[in-house]
């Protein structure tokens, strides 16, 4: 099968498209044929080894002290289950699914075995049925990163949220979820994001790039999303942290591990097919541009997620 191949830890360079053996499922695995995979922020910490300082001891053991220990990395899958193991009861042949591989990685192939049961080796679910598998690859990594935080803000109904970093991966999910969990929502973005934001549903759009001066009547928030993460800061956040109301808090993407739960996947399934939220994807490309797909990623400007097709002759 085709997979594109990580021996050293570097720039997107080090990614080499390969022929690799398929590999078979054993009997409490699936084995995914792969159409779409994503380069997320995750991706690029892993091929660079640019892990925050306080991650890196546990992460360097678990991904590799010198070199990723797994070749092929990727951390985001959407599919259909070609076969099952013995024991697999969640899923059969034919079922189009979507998940996150953690630890196992291993999404830049054209075919993937994991195990149907959530652990640090990932999470799989039953793919929305109403938006395409690149489309599933954008809500698998930015909903359950958005959900997460959510469910952890203890967001109510009719209280008043900022989403800061409204339009990555995780902020345009963050922005339709607590829209549609009934919140008065506030994105804040760049000036060449306002509007875009403003057409996922948030009520006020904040412009980050303009003078402080100029966003003097920043509201009080009950919640505070930070979905840009600690490395992208402005004077604008700070204005946002400090209109928290004083019971109000403030929940960043950083605040610990992200969770492979596959029940937050069923959740967002819904959301979807009831036509609740949308995935956002910039844009998508085939398996053997991966280098391309990482160097556009790393600018940091992407408006939601960046996808990778795979395609398959047979
Ligand atoms: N805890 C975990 O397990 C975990 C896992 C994965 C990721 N993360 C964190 O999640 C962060 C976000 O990931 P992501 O993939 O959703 O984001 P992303 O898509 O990489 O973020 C890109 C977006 O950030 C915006 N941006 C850039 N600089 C900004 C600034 N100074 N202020 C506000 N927005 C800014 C850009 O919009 P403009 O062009 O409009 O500026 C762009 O839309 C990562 O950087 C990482 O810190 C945490």
């Amino acid at each position: 099968m085709k997979a594109v191949v990580c021996t050293k830890y570097g720039p997107p360079e080090v990614l080499q498209l390969k022929d690799i053996v398929k590999p078979s499922p054993k009997r409490n695995e699936v084995c995914i044929k792969i159409h779409a995979s994503a380069v997320t922020a995750s991706d690029l910490y892993i091929r660079g080894s640019r892990i925050p300082l306080r991650f890196m001891v546990p992460m360097r053991l678990a991904l590799g002290i010198t070199k990723p220990r797994k070749s092929v990395i990727g951390l985001v899958l959407a599919g259909e289950v070609e076969s099952v193991g013995r024991d697999i009861q969640r899923f059969k042949a034919g079922d189009q699914v979507y998940g996150i591989t953690g630890f196992g990685l291993g999404a830049y192939a054209q075919y993937k075995c994991m195990k149907e049961t959530d652990s640090l080796h990932g999470c799989l679910s039953l793919m929305p049925t109403t938006i395409s598998y690149e489309e599933a690859t954008a809500a698998a990594y930015g909903g359950l990163l958005a959900l997460q935080r959510i469910e952890e803000g203890q967001l109510q109904r009719g209280q008043h949220v900022v989403v800061y970093g409204a339009s990555g991966t995780s902020g345009t999910m963050a922005v339709q979820i607590a829209k549609h969990y009934g919140a008065e929502v506030t994105g804040v973005c760049s000036t060449r994001n306002l509007e875009f934001v403003q057409s996922l549903g948030a009520d006020k759009v904040i412009d980050y790039t303009i003078d402080d001066a100029a966003v003097q009547s920043i509201d009080r928030y009950d919640l505070m999303l930070d979905t840009a993460g600690q490395t992208k800061n402005s004077k604008v956040k700070e204005r946002c942290r400090q209109s928290l109301s004083p019971t109000g808090k403030y929940v960043s993407i950083d605040d610990g591990k992200l969770l492979l739960q596959s029940r937050r996947l069923d959740t967002l399934r819904e959301l979807i097919d009831a036509g609740h939220i949308k995935p956002v994807v910039d844009r998508t490309y085939p398996l053997d541009r991966i280098v391309e797909a990482h160097e556009f990623v790393e600018k940091g400007r992407k408006r939601g997620g960046v996808a990778i097709s795979i395609e398959h002759s047979d």
